[in-house]
C-alpha cells in the first residue's frame, strides 16, 4: 500500500503548507504547523480499509449514517442503553454504566490509578462479555502481576501488549470485544504519519480512526490519557472533542482518596463526582464520602474553615485553609490549589473594599485540603472567613462550617440546595453555620438540629457574626 500523503496544516487558520515551518506562512503564528494525513476526494480516506472492516461487523449497536438528511420527526429516539461497569462510584459519574458504541477518554496524572481501574471494570464485566486490554505502556506480565495484586487473575479478560494502530484496529474487527481499552493513546502510533507516537498529529489521527472503528462496531472503547503538569490532556485537546465523555481522575497521589469528575458526557450529567479509596487491594468506592476532606486538628488552628460544597447531588465538607503572611518581595504573591486563582485576586479586593480588610502588602495562600478540586463560587464565603482568620491568627470556633458566594458589591449571595449541605453538617455533628440569608429556612429551622444558623448578606455582616462568637 503506498504511504498516505502528509501535510502540515496550521492549528489556528487551518492553512496548509507542504514541509514543517516555525510560523504559518498564512496567518504568521508561531509553532502551530501539526502533520496531517491528507484526505483528497478521490482517494480512499485513511483508515477507510480498516473503517470498512469494521462495518463488516456493525449490528451491536453500531451509529450507521442515513443517507442525506431525514426529518427530524421521523428519527427514532434511542435512548442510551447503559451497562453498568460494576462499580458503582464510576457508574454514578458515566450516568448509569459504559454505552455500546461510546468512546470514553480517561485522563490523570501518572501513577494516580487509571489502569488499576480500568483492569477492574474489564476483569468485573469478563465473565459475561469478551473484553480486550491494550497496553503500550506495560508488559502483559506486568499486568498479570497487577491482577494478581487485585485478586483478579482468573478473570478471562484478553490483553495485548501493542502500540501500532493498524493492528488494534485489526484486532479490534477479528475479537471483537465489548469494551476495549487502550492504555495509554499517547503510545498509539500510525505509520501513516512520520511524527513521533504522543505528538499531537499522531494522538489525533489514531483517536480519530480508533473512534470511528467503535461507532461503526458498538465497541465500547476507553482511551487513558496522560495529563500534563500544565493539567491539560498531554498534546491535544482535540481528543476531548472527538470522544463522547471525559473523565479526569483529581486527587494528590499522597492521599488515599481519588476523585473521578465527568468533563464532558454525551450520555449523562456531567456534575456528579466519583470518590474511591486507593487500598492494599485496587480502588474501592467510597459511598459516603462526606468528611474525607476534613483534615483533623487536635484543637482549632487560625487560617482554616470548613465549606459545605455540594459536588453533583452529593453535599461534601471541604476544610479550606489560607495562610496570610507579609510578603518579601514588592509584589505579593497569590496562590491557590483546587480553587479558583482569579477568584481568589477578586475576593480580596472585595474584603479590602467592603469590610476594611488589606492585604496588599501580604502574601496569601489558599488550599482545598486533600487534592478536591472545588470549581463553585459558594465556595468564596469559606475562603473569605479562612483568610481572615490568618491575617488576625485567630482560629475560626470547633463546628464551624460556610458557604455563599460573594459578590463584588460585597453582598453574599445563596448557594443552590442551601438546605442539603446544611443537613449534612448537622448529620456531622458541625455546630455552628454561616449562611446566605437567601439559604436560611423558612420557619423554625428546627430540622438542623444542634445547627446554630448565622444568616448574613453582607461580607462586614459574615466577619462581625465570627468576631462575636465565642472563640
Ligand atoms: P496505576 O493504576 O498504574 O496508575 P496509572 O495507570 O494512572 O499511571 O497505579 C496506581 C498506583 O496505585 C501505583 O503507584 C500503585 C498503587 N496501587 C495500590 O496502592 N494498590 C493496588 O492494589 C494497586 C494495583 C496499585
Ligand atoms: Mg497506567
Amino acid at each position: 500500500m503506498a504511504k498516505p500523503q502528509t501535510v502540515y496544516v496550521c492549528s489556528e487558520c487551518g492553512g496548509k503548507s507542504a514541509k514543517w515551518q516555525g510560523r504559518c506562512p498564512h496567518c504568521e503564528a508561531w509553532n502551530t504547523l501539526v502533520e496531517t494525513v491528507e484526505s483528497t476526494a478521490s482517494g480512499p480516506r485513511p483508515g477507510a480499509r480498516h473503517g470498512a472492516a469494521a462495518a463488516q461487523f456493525a449490528g451491536r449497536g453500531g451509529l450507521a449514517a442515513p443517507n442525506g438528511p431525514i426529518l427530524l420527526t421521523e428519527v427514532q429516539a434511542e435512548r442510551h442503553r447503559h451497562q453498568p461497569s460494576g462499580i458503582d462510584e464510576l457508574d454514578r459519574v458515566l450516568g448509569g454504566g459504559l454505552v455500546p458504541g461510546g468512546v470514553l477518554l480517561l485522563g490523570g496524572d501518572p501513577g494516580i490509578g487509571k489502569s488499576t481501574l480500568l483492569l477492574q471494570v474489564l476483569a468485573g464485566l469478563a465473565a459475561d462479555l469478551p473484553m480486550l486490554y491494550i497496553s503500550g505502556e506495560e508488559s502483559a506480565a506486568q499486568i498479570a502481576l497487577r491482577a494478581q495484586r487485585l485478586g483478579l487473575k482468573d478473570a478471562p479478560v484478553r490483553l495485548m501488549a501493542e502500540t501500532q494502530l493498524e493492528v488494534m484496529l485489526d484486532t479490534l474487527a477479528n475479537a471483537r470485544p465489548a469494551v476495549a481499552v487502550i492504555d495509554s493513546i499517547q503510545t498509539v502510533y500510525t505509520e501513516a504519519l512520520s511524527s513521533a507516537p504522543g505528538s499531537v498529529s499522531q494522538v489525533r489521527e489514531c483517536a480519530a480512526q480508533l473512534t470511528r472503528a467503535a461507532k461503526t462496531s458498538g465497541i465500547t472503547l476507553v482511551l487513558v490519557g496522560h495529563v500534563t503538569k500544565e493539567g491539560a490532556l498531554a498534546g491535544p485537546r482535540v481528543l476531548e472533542h472527538m470522544v463522547d465523555t471525559v473523565l479526569y481522575f483529581e486527587g494528590d497521589t499522597q492521599s488515599r482518596f481519588r476523585l473521578i469528575r465527568a468533563i464532558k458526557n454525551r450520555f449523562g450529567a456531567v456534575n456528579e463526582l466519583g470518590v474511591f479509596a486507593m487500598t492494599e487491594h485496587g480502588l474501592k468506592g467510597v459511598s459516603n464520602p462526606s468528611a474525607i476532606f476534613l483534615s483533623t486538628h487536635a484543637e482549632p488552628v487560625p487560617g482554616t474553615c470548613v465549606l459545605a460544597t455540594l459536588e453533583g447531588t452529593r453535599p461534601l465538607l471541604v476544610e479550606v485553609q489560607a495562610l496570610v503572611d507579609s510578603a518579601a518581595a514588592p509584589s505579593p504573591r497569590r496562590l491557590s490549589v483546587g480553587l479558583d486563582a482569579a477568584r481568589l485576586a477578586m475576593l480580596l479586593a472585595v474584603l479590602h473594599r467592603h469590610a476594611g480588610v488589606a492585604s496588599g502588602d501580604q502574601d496569601v495562600f489558599v488550599n482545598a485540603v486533600g487534592g478536591v478540586r472545588i470549581t463553585e463560587p459558594a465556595a468564596d464565603l469559606a475562603v473569605l472567613l479562612a483568610i481572615q482568620s490568618s491575617l488576625r491568627n485567630r482560629p475560626l470556633p470547633r463546628g464551624l462550617l460556610a458557604f455563599g458566594e460573594v459578590g463584588l458589591a460585597g453582598e453574599i449571595r445563596p448557594a443552590p440546595r442551601g438546605q442539603e449541605r446544611l443537613r449534612e453538617a448537622a448529620k456531622l455533628g458541625f455546630s455552628i453555620a454561616i449562611i446566605p440569608a437567601a439559604n436560611a429556612p423558612k420557619g423554625s429551622g428546627r430540622q438542623f438540629e444542634g445547627l446554630e444558623l448565622h444568616p448574613v448578606s453582607r461580607i462586614d455582616e459574615a466577619l462581625e457574626v465570627v468576631r462575636g462568637l465565642p472563640a
